[in-house]
């Protein structure tokens, strides 16, 4: 077989021996000469840029025709600087390496450095030696936390972390516990979170413009003070409720914490410069920084210590310690006591003195350029801040001008110095420098801002470099005072919000003077402090009126999600209250989503809402209408419409495509405002599994913002395959704790806002359930067949696929599907890549052991009262099961009895359990919810009690349970989905099925999967085998190629292999009578071992012999001895040479082929993986990103189809 791959080595110029040092790239026809720089530089490990990367031959000729390139043999690398072995530098000496040359001002030294060696210097201080950049391209490689750069405290850090500890700050980006902490605090500083914080910042600035006010017009203001104590009681007061008394009066002395954090910081820089043994000396400045470090750990200690005795101790919404000591992860992973300590302290730290310092540079800056000063006060003018009203979150985001000053002054003070990165691989930077593991690698911010190359004129303090076009023109790396990427600061929008409204509120208030020389920075302090900044406050008399052109601001309601725990006012009675319509939409197809916008809209009528609809998306009544018509102006009027959807292969649920259809009018020109007045919130269901997880609502949560509706809360998401109802509980909680607020509601006691509590209404009520007399035959008939739904398929072979010892099984089941509904396209009852949705029943033992132990009679017919089941959820046993049934029916057909008891279960039998079994009740209400300490019992509460049996055994008091409100409990049973292994033209009127069966050994007891396991007791020929089946189309999701000539890939492991028996069946077929040539099948396939689980081994070894595959390549995971090949996508790359040349063929008039993946998530996201690198490979896309968006590509043209599971 022919390929069209060229094979190239290359190597770095210079490089001695090809063997060691020289890599083989291969590259195809479509490659280009940046195809080569961007394969050889991976291999060579040249980073960033590769742009100015040159190729060369042997002889130095420059190779810049792909032609060329193509005709060599080797290929050098170099760069347009030409590769430097040695970083420039200035001679070390002995012991102290750099350190008198750049004395006594550091940050002088090392721009003393830049200018004579270039923009990347090798120094050591003290023994620990580093390498250090003003240049944008290396400092953008160095804070890209990647395989070769990470943070490691290794340098000035180093000291900080004595008090610091493992505080974000302080820690490795390897370390557990930084990745624990970044992942967990994250979101309670994102750009919305912080909006919260809004009006504590504004009554902070006012405090402190109160005590300003007492200063003489004349009189000398160390502003550095107060911007300080400003920022240090913003940090404490929104950060942990902690007041320090800063700003109470002119004279506050300084509280303790400070002094002791102000004299560790300094001699944090004074011990960087100092030999290791003199810190362990008995010197008093040793001594000092010691009992200082012990006083800020105590002081935070007692704060922790008094909150977690508090009783806002689990109030996780109260402030960011709230959140500490409450947030955890989706393990159920929180923070300890000692890291929030140190936490506390970073935060403390890192929170205040930076802003503080930026906001004394801005207020000298400005004082000395009274034309930017006169557009700052313009603007602020403009946009209507004022020192005596709180400015409101959108009000500070329209401080544009502002925030271009606040960058140029961070750029010329920059707070914090040096950035301290590590270089942790061999490679080749920017600029053509090596640089080694184990390099500490530091970005000099100071040296960056200032580089004249970036910044012509570097000591002006000029805005104008920051318009957009100004900043688009730079690198993104040229501006890095919060750093950027993983590592950048959490607290960025903090400090900035802050800043703005400082500055806003102030200069509305105040004209800050300065009339002395310039001032300079104290190279002492590790941040960057105006050193005796002495300003006069004066009363403003010069504000300016809104210029005529500016945008009147008009305050509106905040209509985003609040972080905060609204506080409810208690004074307003219910009756009172004027509330809107509210419907509840659900996109559903098994019931999820129903469900979840059924309890919602159970709970909303206990709320007080007169006016609720419940209805799915597809019969909401503005689709008929095209718009919504309802009030738009005042807020209480206005429609809510809270949307819950699932979604299935990333589109709508079949309830919901008019819907979708709608969604898409967004699309149009002129209808920005169809739904101009309502208000919405969405909560999206989906599994994690797939790739388009949540596509469908965050289409619709998108979409709905486009046609005009207004964001009332923020969408929430469930994963079924993590635990949803703790997901959707969460959601709730929040949403109605927001809308009760929003409308002036009082939150009762009594109502609960989480759904699965006991003291929700829906869970202490019963169904009515009438049992039926023998005497009424035809109901005693009626209820022997009600076994929901019709059986129609009649099982004809069950044999085992698995092979030798294996110890598990999988069923190859045979089904006749005659009397299915057919789903296939001329005549054909389906087609290969649908499913086979079978209804499990639950087995006679398990339906006898419920029955008995709940009392009931397996052979009694009863009927529920439909009157009872209003407010019910629609996945309850009596909101499902119409008409008279037997209790046996009931249990084998419809009720789930194996899922984990769910938490809306556990909430249910407490409600009934209060009264009769107080101590049962209290044990489920305490797994509804997280307890105190905010820890969630559920999960291993499940794993101890897997089943409705268990609980039942373990929890004896449960069977006390009437039958009524055992069927309100009690949810349906859901259908299973099985990939057809059969084609219809070879087998028109039987669908195959590969069951994997599972069987779960927990504690040494087996837990049988429910619908595998049934299906696999099904014996062929008896009367019970007739199963309830339904087929379900994969049209257009996983379908053959229409035309028989396109090649396919199929890569599959397990019974993943289902579909694609389907799909070489129907190929064996085209064979023999399709009129024209039929496409290569290539097949990649993965299990244990050969003898016992190689499924279908002899078919498709058939098939090989007849040529049907092209291809046929199986990875072993558990042979003896071991296959370097383990799993399939092993395969797949050790055959990416034959894959390309079908997916990517040279010839252009031929097909490219189709690419199938089928069986479990992770396989499937393991093979994406796989073939992003073989799309680099081959010179489709230059990095992981436009792999990605080559794969995305290849989906939506239908060229790469995934059908996946659990
Ligand atoms: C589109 C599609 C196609 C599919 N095609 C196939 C196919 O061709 N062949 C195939 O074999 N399968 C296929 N499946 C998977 C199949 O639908 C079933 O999920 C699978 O057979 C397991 O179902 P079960 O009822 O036997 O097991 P379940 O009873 O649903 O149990 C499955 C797992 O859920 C967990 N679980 C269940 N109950 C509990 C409990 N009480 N406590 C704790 N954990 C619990 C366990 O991890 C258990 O292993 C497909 C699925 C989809 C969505
Ligand atoms: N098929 C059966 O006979 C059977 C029997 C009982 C239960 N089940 C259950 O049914 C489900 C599906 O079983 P199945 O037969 O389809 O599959 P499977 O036998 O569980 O797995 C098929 C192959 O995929 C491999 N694999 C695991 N992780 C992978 C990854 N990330 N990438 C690529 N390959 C990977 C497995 O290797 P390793 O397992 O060696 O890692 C195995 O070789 C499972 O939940 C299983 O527990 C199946
Ligand atoms: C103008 C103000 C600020 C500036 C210039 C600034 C600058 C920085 C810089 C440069 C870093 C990276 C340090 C490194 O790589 O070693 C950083 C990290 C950090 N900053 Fe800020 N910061 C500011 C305000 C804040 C505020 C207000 C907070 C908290 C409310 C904060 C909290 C943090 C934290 C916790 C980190 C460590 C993040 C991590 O590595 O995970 N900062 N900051
Ligand atoms: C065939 C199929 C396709 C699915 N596709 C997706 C998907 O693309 N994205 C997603 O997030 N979830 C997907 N899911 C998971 C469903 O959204 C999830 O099972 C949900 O609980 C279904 O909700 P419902 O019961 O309201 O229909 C899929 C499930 C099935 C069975």
């Amino acid at each position: 077989m022919s390929t069209n791959l060229t094979s190239l080595i290359v190597a770095v110029k210079g490089a001695q021996d090809l063997e060691e040092e020289g890599y083989i790239i291969q590259i195809g026809n479509g490659a280009s000469v940046d195809t080569v720089r961007n394969l050889a530089a991976e291999k060579l490990d040249i980073v960033g840029s590769t742009a100015n990367i040159v190729l060369e031959d042997a002889e130095g000729n420059t190779l810049d025709e792909i032609d060329r390139i193509r005709s060599q043999k080797v290929v050098y690398l170099n760069t347009k600087d030409s590769i430097k072995s040695v970083i420039p530098g200035p001679t070390k000496l002995p012991y102290i390496g750099n350190l008198y040359e750049m004395m006594p001002d550091m940050n002088a030294g090392f721009l003393r450095f830049f200018e004579k060696y270039g923009p990347l210097i090798d120094v050591s201080i003290l023994g620990t030696r580093m390498v250090a950049t003003c240049d944008p391209d290396i400092a953008e490689v160095f804070v890209k936390e990647s395989e070769y750069f990470t943070k490691k405290i290794k340098t000035t850090l180093k000291e900080i972390k004595l008090f610091a500890g493992q505080g974000l700050f302080t820690t490795d980006t390897s370390d557990p516990d930084w990745k624990l902490a970044h992942k967990l605090l994250m979101p309670a500083f994102s750009p919305r979170a912080i909006k919260v914080y809004q009006n504590e910042m504004g009554i902070i600035a006012q405090e402190t413009i109160r005590i300003l006010e007492q200063y003489k017009p004349d009189e000398k203001v160390e502003i550095l003070h107060w911007t300080t104590n400003l920022t240090f009681e913003t940090i404490g007061k929104i950060g942990f409720g902690y007041e320090f008394g800063l700003l109470e009066k002119r004279e506050a002395p300084p509280h303790p914490f400070i002094e002791a954090m102000g004299y560790c910081l300094k001699q944090s820089i004074v011990r960087f410069s100092q030999a290791q043994f003199m810190k362990s000396l008995p010197l008093e400045m040793n001594r000092r920084y010691d009992r200082e470090v012990n006083l800020m750990h105590s002081i935070v200690d007692k704060v922790i210590k008094d909150r977690k005795e508090s009783e806002d101790a689990t109030d996780i919404e109260k402030d960011l310690l709230g959140f500490m000591l409450n947030a955890r992860d989706e393990h159920h992973q929180g923070l300890s006591d000692e890291n929030i300590r140190d936490q506390v302290v970073t935060f403390l730290i890192a929170g205040h003195d930076t802003t503080a310092n930026t906001l004394a540079w801005f207020l000298y800056e400005i004082s000395r350029q009274p034309e930017i000063e006169a557009k700052v006060l313009q603007e602020i003018a403009n946009v209507g801040i004022t020192h005596t009203e709180l400015p409101s979150s959108e009000q500070i985001s329209r401080l544009k001008y502002i925030s271009m000053c606040l960058k140029e002054t961070l750029r010329m003070h920059p707070p914090v110095r040096m950035l301290g990165k590590y270089c942790q691989k061999d490679c080749i930077l920017p600029g053509g420098y090596k640089i080694e593991a184990d390099t500490p690698s530091v970005v000099h911010l100071y040296g960056l801002h200032m580089n004249p190359k970036v910044y012509p004129d570097p000591y002006n303090f000029d805005p104008e470099r920051w318009t957009p076009e100004e900043e688009q023109k730079r690198s993104k790396a040229a501006w890095l005072p919060f750093s950027t990427g993983p590592r950048g600061c959490i607290g960025m929008a903090f400090a900035l919000q802050e800043a703005k409204t400082v500055i806003g509120m102030f200069l509305h208030r105040f004209k800050f003077c300065y009339d002395g020389p310039a001032v300079k920075y104290d190279p002492k302090q590790p941040t960057t402090k105006p050193v005796d900044l002495f300003m006069t406050i004066q009363n403003r008399t010069d504000f300016p009126e809104p210029s005529a052109d500016a945008e009147v601001y008009e305050p509106k309601e905040a209509s985003g999600p609040t972080k905060e725990m609204p506080k409810l006012d208690r004074s307003i009675e219910m009756a009172s209250v004027k509330l809107p319509p509210i419907t509840f939409l659900y996109g559903s197809q098994t019931g999820t989503s129903q469900d979840y916008a059924s309890v919602l809209s159970n709970q909303a009528r206990q709320f007080g809402f007169k006016d609720v609809t419940l209805t799915d998306m597809d019969k909401w009544k503005v689709l008929d209408s095209g718009k919504y018509e309802g009030p738009t102006g005042v807020n209480e009027d206005r429609e809510l419409v809270v949307v819950c959807t699932a979604t299935y292969n990333g589109m709508p649920p079949d309830n919901a495509e008019r819907f979708d259809k709608f969604l898409d009018k967004s699309d149009a020109q002129g209808n920005e405002r169809l739904l101009h007045g309502l208000q919405y919130a969405v909560f999206g269901i989906g599994n994690k599994n797939w790739r388009t997880y949540q596509y469908f609502p965050i289409k619709v949560d998108s979409r709905l913002d486009d046609l005009g509706a207004e964001r009332f809360f923020l969408s929430g998401k469930g994963d079924t395959d993590g635990d949803i109802d703790s997901d959707f509980n969460d959601w709730s909680a929040h949403f109605w704790s927001h809308t009760l607020s929003h409308y002036g509601l009082v939150i009762s006691k009594d109502i609960s806002v989480v759904p699965s509590s006991s003291t929700n209404k829906e869970a202490s009520q019963a169904a009515v359930v009438h049992y039926i007399s023998p005497s009424d035959t035809e109901k005693w008939d009626l209820g022997f067949n009600n076994r929901n739904g019709t059986h129609n398929a009649i099982v004809i072979e069950n044999k085992e696929l698995q092979q030798g010892d294996s110890g598990r099984s999988t069923r190859d089941i045979r089904i006749d599907v005659t009397k299915l509904e057919s789903v296939g396209d001329n005549d054909l009852l389906y087609l290969p890549g649908d499913h086979l949705e079978v209804m499990p029943e639950n087995d006679p033992e398990t339906v006898e052991a419920v029955a008995l132990g709940f009392g009931m009679v397996l052979d009694s017919v009863f009927e529920i009262d439909q009157s009872s089941i209003v407010g019910l959820s629609p996945r309850s046993l009596a909101a499902t099961i119409k008409g008279p049934c037997t209790i046996r029916n009931a249990l084998t057909c419809y009720a789930d009895l194996l899922s984990p008891p769910s938490r809306r279960i556990l909430g249910y039998f407490a409600a009934q359990l209060h009264k009769i079994a107080p101590e049962t009740a209290e044990v489920f209400d305490s797994l509804t919810m997280p307890d105190v300490n905010n820890k969630d019992q559920y999960p291993e509460f499940i794993k101890k009690y897997r089943t409705l049996l268990d609980l039942q055994k373990g929890f004896p008091q449960v069977q006390k349970i009437e039958i009524g409100q055992f069927m309100a409990a009690v949810g349906v049973m859901q259908p299973r989905r099985y990939s057809i292994a059969s084609s219809p033209h070879m087998f028109p009127k039987e669908a195959h099925l590969a069951v994997g069966v599972v069987d779960d050994v927990v504690n040494g007891k087996h837990y049988p999967g429910l619908a595998s396991s049934f299906l696999a007791h099904q014996i062929p020929g008896e009367s019970k085998t007739v199963l309830r089946a339904k087929f379900k189309s994969s049209k257009g999701v996983f379908e053959m190629p229409a035309d028989a000539e396109t090649p396919m890939i199929m890569i599959s492991a397990g019974t993943g292999i289902s579909p694609f028996r389907g799909f070489l069946q129907e190929r064996a077929y085209q064979y023999k009578h399709a009129s024209g040539p039929v496409g290569e099948c290539l097949v990649f396939f993965g299990c244990r071992r050969e003898d016992q689980d190689r499924i279908y081994g002899d078919e498709f070894d058939e098939y090989v012999k007849e040529g049907v595959i092209s291809g046929l390549h199986v990875a072993y995971s558990r042979q003896i001895p071991p296959s370097n090949r383990k799993y399939v996508q092993h395969q797949v790359l050790a055959n990416a040479n034959e894959i390309w040349r079908l997916l990517v063929p040279a010839d252009e008039t031929k097909k490219p082929a189709v690419v199938y993946i089928c069986g479990s998530g992770a396989m499937s996201r393991d093979v994406r993986a796989t073939f992003r690198s073989m799309a680099i490979s081959f010179g489709a896309a230059k990095d992981e990103e436009e792999a990605d968006k080559f794969i995305q590509k290849l989906m939506q043209d239908h060229q790469y189809n995934e059908d996946v599971w659990g």
